[in-house]
């Protein structure tokens, strides 16, 4: 074994790296025996000084992070800062300071990640990132190298875990969507400010990476289609109850059926209760993984926390450390496919939706017209009646979005239409 430590300076001290610094002290001598050289944590960088960090030699901390991605003698650089600036120019300095990158930084991945590559590759470094999709949870590595000699047809999965947490208790209680998300806060599950996550943003990111791994194109994240949760009410979930089924927030990224494109949305669904997604619950995340020649996949864990996220990192710093020793890289970006990547429009998929109608003769007659005429084909429709309103609940076969939009816009022209309560995509089928 190496005697010399191979230098690592850890940048953000928060919720992932204090874990990241302590599962490097305590198992110093297995990462040492694993990668065949000793670790040492060369330097913190953080925001603010005079706060008491356990276990980290005060020495270390520094406010400075440029200077300490430029000392020229940093091995692994471990970015667990989040957000785009100053992650973005501290990892692009490490890169031509001589340093690799370790990650976690969603955001900036599925915004910056192709510049990112390109200055990993110029620099001849690594760049690894499997902390910044579902937490602990092996996706980007076995996307990138256990299933690169496969073709991966859908990526689908709950990505989320504040979501799936606020979806599960709605499900589970009856609550309404405000009820589930107070006790998703006290329970610190949901961040004061819930909008990345109940908004999609968070998914959003996540399925930009995932489908650029996935299909070998470049996926950005203005590419992904996104829909929060905020609008899924008690009721939703009644009518879900009612197909044998239950609402997630799933990230879905797709092949199209020639082959020739590419889509990524997130947005909330029905899937059915057999689908394994669907037992999914509390704050965990699942992803769902097609492929050619292998099948079905699915991959279930902790998608955030610290200490599993940190498992994730640790993980890169192992293999990007062992890259390092071997003075070789481990696999870069790859977008040799370049498929097309279509808009929402192009997705092909079967919906739920809820009129409020008219309690009258040829109603029903009317609103199956105007499906017709849009070419989107009816599996089942339910009506209930009362004091001259009713509610109808069509279910549709599979259809493209863009009939299924236009659709919805003729429904709401109609007279006999009071209003469209929801729409729902149904998946996993
Ligand atoms: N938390 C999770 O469960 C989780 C899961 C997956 C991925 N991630 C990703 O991991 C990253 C870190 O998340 P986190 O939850 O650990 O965040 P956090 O608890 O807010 O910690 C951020 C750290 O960065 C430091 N920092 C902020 N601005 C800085 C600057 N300009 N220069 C130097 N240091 C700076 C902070 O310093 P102070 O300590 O002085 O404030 C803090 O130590 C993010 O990209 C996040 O998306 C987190």
């Amino acid at each position: 074994m190496r005697t010399r430590p191979l230098k690592v300076a850890l940048l953000g001290c928060g919720v992932v790296g204090s874990e990241v610094a302590r599962i490097m002290t305590t198992h110093a001598d297995d990462l040492a025996a694993r990668i065949g050289a000793p670790v040492e944590l060369a330097g913190v960088a953080v925001r603010r000084t005079g706060k008491e960090r356990e276990g980290i030699d005060p020495a270390l901390v520094t406010t400075d992070a440029t200077a300490l991605v430029k000392r020229g003698d940093i091995d692994v650089v471990v970015e667990v800062i989040g957000g785009i600036e100053p992650a973005r120019t501290l990892i692009t300095t490490a890169f031509e300071h001589g340093a690799s990158v370790v990650s976690a930084n969603k955001a900036l991945l599925a915004q910056d990640g192709a510049a990112l590559h390109a200055a990993a590759g110029e620099h001849g470094k690594d760049l690894y990132y499997e902390a910044a999709v579902a937490g602990a949870i092996p996706l980007i590595r076995p996307l990138r190298e256990s299933l690169a000699g496969d073709k991966v047809n859908r990526v689908l999965g709950i990505v989320n875990g504040t979501t799936n947490f606020i979806l599960d208790k709605m499900d589970s209680t009856g609550a309404g969507y405000q009820e589930a998300l107070d006790e998703a806060t006290a329970l610190g599950y949901a961040e004061a400010d819930p909008t990345a996550d109940v908004e999609g943003f968070d998914a959003a990111a996540k399925a930009a990476i995932l489908a650029g791994i996935a299909f070998h194109t470049r996926v950005r994240l203005d590419d992904v289609y996104r829909e929060g949760m905020t609008e899924v009410t008690a009721a939703d979930f009644r009518s879900a109850a009612e197909m044998g089924c239950t609402i997630k927030l799933l990230a879905i990224c797709e092949r199209s059926r020639d082959g020739a494109s590419v889509t990524a949305r997130v947005h909330p669904a029905m899937i059915p209760l057999s689908h394994p997604l669907a037992s999914v619950r509390g704050a965990y995340n699942a992803v769902f993984v097609e492929s050619e020649a292998a099948g079905q996949l699915m991959f279930y864990g902790p998608g955030a926390g610290g200490s599993p996220t940190a498992s994730a990192v640790l993980g890169d710093l192992v293999a990007v450390c062992r890259n390092r020793l071997n003075g070789a890289t481990g696999p870069g970006e790859s977008a040799y496919a370049d498929l097309t990547v279509s808009p929402m429009g192009d997705v092909v998929t079967r919906y739920h939706i809820s009129l409020d109608v008219a309690d009258k003769p040829g109603v029903l007659a009317q609103v199956a017209t105007v499906f017709a005429e849009h070419g989107v084909s009816i599996d089942t429709v339910r009506q209930q009646g009362k004091d001259g309103e009713a509610s109808l609940v069509v279910v549709t076969h599979r259809a493209s979005d863009a009939s299924l939009t236009g659709t919805v816009e003729a429904l709401r022209k109609l007279d006999t239409v009071r209003g469209v309560a929801s729409i729902m995509r149904v998946e996993g089928e």
